[in-house]
């Protein structure tokens, strides 16, 4: 979709569609305001009517509205005003798009920027206001053979400012809002495919693409001779149960200085989990072509990165495989080695992701990180206790923990931690090998963590469970792009540009 920021007068702009704001108890800001007063009281009388009273995300669409250009106007109600936040206006916004979708208007005049939520800013506004009428538009039909009625929607969005000094903060909050929103699809999109399409050597293949946008950027696919030769014993016990190649993809791109420490971002890119030898229940079993979501998500802040040329060092590294029985994969009882050295004594093969994940957590120390934070669904039992609202986040850094909550509150992309304490390190002893692959019953997402804090003493670490939110299990059946708004936002932060 185009987007673009305009200053002017509501009430003149010649076009399909005019959405506009009402407050509840049919207050209408002073941006409608005018638009009323131009349309001779139009609105209010409309309002008075009893046809619509503002509550969030109720709409009345108005056509042939007479003294105005406009050829329709949507009225959004933004719910009671002194509750309006940005997490009101997002809805707000995502709503007023996913009316038109399917309608005669391919193009629209927005007059919700000019709009004032408690804690938001012309930037944020501007921002969001691209990213929610993005989401508003998705559909994953890539696997359809007939597109022709989906693809019927908003082309163009015109953004109104009310105050031509915020102009630039509303370009640059635009400019990230694409960037961001760019990102997300491309999460969503590798996330929706299904395995058979979206294997090991397709993620590869996904970052090596990336590498027309930069040449900042540099690609390297690691084959499984070459882990081999590091030793990266755990990983590869999970891909010798599969006939696709396991794959670490890992992505450097330069653009700070050229000792600055990098970010590194490491996302577990599981293209299907079927438990292994531990095999899960059939039903639903579908929806483990998801366990890739959190390295598609490290993919998709890399392209936001990308596109933004954010000065600053980011790694990305997607260990990636599948999780399948064969006569060749991992054994309940079987011991393997990692590449740090530690034994693991494999007690579940379904907890495969903290396997692949360990050996590319050693391998991110040689980038001698600032920070590293992993993106996983790594745990049923995440999905159990935050449910699909909040990533479960876990961290060996105070620091961290705070800069991830904020960025994840900023975005509504939000995480909730989890304690890491000591206490349940004991859960994840081994008899027989150094460590565990499982903790029993108790705190499932704990223990997950516990096993990947065993491969990150030497770095600020923060583990983000997204098992929940990456995609929605429950109504739209689809892919979120979740982490990418929380992880791009917070590298805009560390690099000054956030505003
Ligand atoms: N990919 C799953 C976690 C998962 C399950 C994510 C359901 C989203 C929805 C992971 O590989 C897994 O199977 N975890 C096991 C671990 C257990 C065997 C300790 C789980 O959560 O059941
Ligand atoms: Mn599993
Ligand atoms: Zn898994």
């Amino acid at each position: 979709m185009d987007f673009e920021a305009k200053t002017g007068i509501p009430s003149n702009q010649r076009t399909a569609c005019l959405i506009v704001g009402v407050f509840e108890k049919r207050r209408l800001p002073a941006i409608s305001e005018a638009v009323d007063k131009a349309s001779k009281g139009q609105l209010k009388q409309l309002l008075k009517s009893g046809d619509m009273d503002g509550k969030l995300e109720q709409t009345l669409m108005l056509y042939s509205p007479p003294q105005l250009p406009c050829k329709r106007i949507l009225l959004v109600g933004c719910g009671p005003e002194k509750k309006f936040n940005m997490a009101s206006y997002r809805k707000v916004v995502s709503k007023a798009v996913a009316t038109l979708k399917g309608g005669g208007a391919t193009e629209a005049v927005i007059c919700l920027p000019a709009l004032t939520p408690t804690d938001g800013n012309s930037y944020s506004v501007f921002r969001d206001t691209v990213l929610a009428a993005e989401e508003a538009v998705y559909s994953f039909d890539q696997c359809k053979s007939d597109v022709a009625d989906s693809k019927r929607h908003l082309k163009k969005l015109t953004l109104m400012l009310a105050d031509a000094r915020q102009k630039k903060k509303a370009i640059r909050g635009i400019e990230h809002g694409k960037a961001i929103a760019a990102g997300v699809l491309m999460t969503k999109n590798m996330g929706n495919l299904p395995g058979n399409i979206c294997t090991p050597s397709y993620l590869a293949d996904q970052a090596k693409i990336l590498k027309r946008k930069s040449r900042k950027l540099k690609i390297e696919i690691l084959e499984e001779a070459q882990m081999e030769k590091l030793g990266m014993g755990a990983l590869l016990s999970v891909s010798r149960g599969s006939r696709q190649p396991a794959k670490l993809i890992v992505m450097q791109y330069t653009g700070g200085k050229p000792n600055a420490k990098p970010v590194v971002l490491v996302g577990k890119g599981l293209t299907f989990d079927a438990g292994g030898i531990s095999i899960k229940p059939s039903a639903g079993m579908e929806e483990m072509k998801y366990d890739m979501c959190g390295g598609a998500s490290v993919l998709g802040v890399m392209s936001a990165c990308l596109d933004l040329k954010l000065p600053i060092n980011l790694i990305g590294l997607i260990p990636t495989s599948e999780n399948l029985p064969d006569g060749a994969a991992n054994k309940p009882g079987d011991i393997v080695t990692s590449m740090s050295g530690k034994t693991i004594e494999i007690i579940n093969t379904d907890a495969e992701g903290r396997l692949i994940l360990c050996d590319a957590l050693t391998y991110a120390e040689r980038f001698k990180p600032a920070a590293v934070i992993d993106v996983a669904t790594l745990t049923g039992a995440c999905v159990v206790s935050l449910g699909k609202f909040a990533s479960g986040l876990l961290t060996n850094d105070d620091a961290l923990a705070q800069e991830i909550l904020d960025a994840g509150t900023k975005t509504g992309d939000r995480a909730w931690q989890l304690p890491l304490w000591d206490d349940y390190q004991e859960l994840i002893d081994s008899k027989p090998a150094d460590i565990a692959n499982t903790g029993g019953r108790w705190a499932g997402t704990i223990t997950a963590a516990c096993f990947l804090s065993r491969f990150t003493s030497g770095f600020k670490w923060a583990h983000l469970d997204v098992a929940g939110s990456a995609w929605d299990m429950g109504s739209t059946k689809s892919a979120t792009g979740r982490p990418v708004p929380l992880l791009t936002q917070l590298l805009l932060k560390r690099c000054r540009l956030d505003g």
